[in-house]
């Protein structure tokens, strides 16, 4: 397999990094972290979520947060919709773009969404033809890929057939969530070969949680099976509400010292993305997840 010249990263800090913090975060904060990684080169940023407040109480700013960025050109700024009450203010906040979320597990699908598998997926029916109608592209997330917190582990053939459906459904790129980080390169090499026996390689993405250390070697993996679209975490925030334990995504600028040494171009500035990270650690007053922040900020090199 030859490696890309090029490989887009998704930001998901802003959302799926800072969902799971306990303390209060200004929008202010937010939308700095937004303008902060447009600035250093990322194309596309997860603002955040339009889902229930109560179970999600961080995200609850997320129009104003879409309000105040500096929207820059060529920059897509996503957010996560549920159901069509989020896809409404999304919309209402100048959202362009949405992502739906499902699971390969019942049980994990239940305790994020609080439905089954199917009836997300009908849920979502409705959600894309709104979308259709507006304009607004939609990406598909599949939880729980390599591995559930509830059911362990989870067979590849049942997250290929719903990236498939929601493939089938119109979503233009389906990214498979390593939700807790649970994954091997072996195992996300078969997972690539399940899924992408039912959805062409180049609409796919990975989503790789750090949780066991493994996340850059699981994205090395998924660029010998042809992925070129890859999500992580400014800092390696975050985690999910619903996957206790499970870490952060794995840090961007972990994932741009990989690609920068193998020649694969992405458009970020390293040293402004690293900056970026750091302020947003200030702001929380945590220490960054990222090793490649933390080495620089030693200056080892
Ligand atoms: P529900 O309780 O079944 O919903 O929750 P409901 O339709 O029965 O409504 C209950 C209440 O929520 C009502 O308000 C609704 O108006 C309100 P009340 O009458 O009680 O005052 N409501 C909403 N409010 C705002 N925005 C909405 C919305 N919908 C209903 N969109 C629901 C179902 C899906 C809403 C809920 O379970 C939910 O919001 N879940 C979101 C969970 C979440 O955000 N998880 C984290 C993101 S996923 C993730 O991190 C994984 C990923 O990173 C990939 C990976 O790593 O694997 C993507
Ligand atoms: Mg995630």
């Amino acid at each position: 397999m030859t490696l890309p010249s090029f490989v887009r990263l998704v930001e998901v800090g802003p959302r799926d990094g800072l969902q799971n913090e306990k303390q209060i975060i200004s929008v202010a904060d937010k939308v700095r972290l937004v303008d902060d990684l447009t600035a250093a080169g990322l194309s596309y940023v997860e603002v955040g979520s339009f889902v229930s407040p109560k179970w999600v109480p961080q995200m609850a700013g997320s129009g104003e947060v879409f309000a105040q960025i500096q929207r820059k050109a060529g920059v897509t700024y996503g957010a996560l919709t549920p159901n069509l009450k989020g896809f409404e203010a999304a919309v209402e906040a100048g959202v362009k773009e949405v992502a739906v979320f499902a699971a390969a597990s019942e049980s994990f699908s239940q305790k994020n969404i609080n439905c089954s598998i199917a009836e997300s997926l009908e849920r979502f029916v409705p959600m894309m033809e709104a979308a259709k109608a507006h304009g607004i592209s939609v990406r598909g997330y599949v939880s729980c890929v390599l591995g559930c917190p509830y059911e362990g582990e989870v067979p590849a053939e049942q997250v290929a057939a719903v990236a498939a459906e929601l493939y089938a459904m119109g979503c233009y790129e389906v990214s498979l969530g390593d939700t807790i980080g649970t994954g091997t390169a072996g195992k996300t090499r078969q997972l690539i070969d399940a899924v992408g026996a039912r959805v062409p390689r180049d609409h796919l993405a990975g989503h790789f949680h750090d949780t066991f250390g493994q996340a850059v070697t699981n994205i090395y993996a998924s660029l010998l099976e042809g992925i070129t679209v890859f999500d992580s975490s400014v800092a390696g925030l975050g985690g999910c509400p619903y996957a206790k334990g499970a870490t952060g995504n794995v840090a961007t600028e972990d994932v741009l010292y990989l690609l920068n040494g193998m020649g694969i171009e992405t458009g970020i500035d390293m040293s402004k993305l690293v900056a970026a990270g750091q302020r947003i650690c200030s702001a929380l007053e945590r220490k960054s997840n990222s090793r490649v922040s933390k080495a620089m900020s030693a200056q080892i090199i």
